[in-house]
């Protein structure tokens, strides 16, 4: 098999990215957090880009999660702020890309002008076919699991459900992600080893890709990267390898 026949096989169908390392990046260029925050979106910019090329069909970006709500107010008003100006200016070449864009998250918890810009993305590109970028925003997956319990749970009570009829696909069916396939592949950048609440459902069978590059430095390259990670693994869910490749 050619490396091009290799790179176009087995594009994982739904890319989830935890992009982290704005902060520090900034400070080690003498700059307050929120230039970080700026430099950010221009890897963003690229990610979405390269995914849609290469036929990635769902990318998850984790924005803002429900604990940065904790961050310093002026950094928080910044992120927002940034939020607001990034999709006013991106919407129009998303669109124009065939790009749909979507909001995970505790939507009513963001300030009345981000949900406006948000929902106004989210009605142009509706009708979108290409990749579909989905923006996780005050976003945690304890907070999105607890949510479709409690969902589950009314249901349960008002008799439309029984309890033996809660099934994965029921639970998904309740989780804010209902309308997309699980992440095969979840990127983190900065060097940390963890999941920071992010898709802790969705992410039950996924390849975890870890990298030291800042979010800031992450980009076209960065990104093709951990694909060809991700080609060269073998998910095996429980089975043996011959099971995947009986020719082994
Ligand atoms: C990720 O970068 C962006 C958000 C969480 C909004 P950070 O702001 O977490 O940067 P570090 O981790 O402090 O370097
Ligand atoms: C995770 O990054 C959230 C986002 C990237 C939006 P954080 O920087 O907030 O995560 P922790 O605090 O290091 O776990
Ligand atoms: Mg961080």
């Amino acid at each position: 098999m050619s490396n091009t026949e290799k790179e176009h096989k087995n594009i994982p169908e739904h890319v989830a990215v935890i992009m982290d390392g704005n902060g520090r990046w900034a400070k080690e260029r003498g700059q307050d957090r929120v230039y970080g925050h700026h430099a950010g979106v221009l890897s963003v910019r690229e990610v979405v880009n390269t995914a849609g090329a290469i036929g990635v069909k769902y990318l998850t970006l984790y924005a803002f999660s429900t604990e940065n709500w904790n961050r310093p107010k002026a950094e928080v008003d910044a992120l927002m702020e940034l939020l607001v100006a990034t999709i006013r200016k991106e919407v129009d070449e998303l669109h124009k890309n065939n790009v749909r864009v979507h909001v995970i998250g505790d939507f009513d918890a963001l300030p009345p002008v981000c949900q406006k810009e948000m929902q106004e993305a989210m009605d142009m590109t509706a009708a979108n076919t290409g990749l579909n970028l989905i923006l996780a925003l005050s976003y945690s997956a304890k907070w999105e699991i607890l949510r479709a319990t409690r969902q589950i749970a009314e249901a349960v009570k008002n008799g439309s459900l029984s309890a033996d009829e809660i099934t994965d696909e029921v639970f998904h069916s309740h989780l804010c992600t209902s309308r997309f396939p699980d992440p095969e592949l979840m990127i983190r950048t900065s060097g940390e080893t963890r999941i920071s609440n992010f898709l802790l459902y969705q992410l039950a069978y996924a390849e975890l890709y870890f990298t030291p590059t800042l979010w800031p430095d992450f980009g076209k390259d960065q990104f093709l990267a951990a694909i060809s990670d991700y080609q060269n693994r073998e998910r095996r869910f429980g089975m043996t390898s011959e099971q995947i490749q009986p020719s082994k």
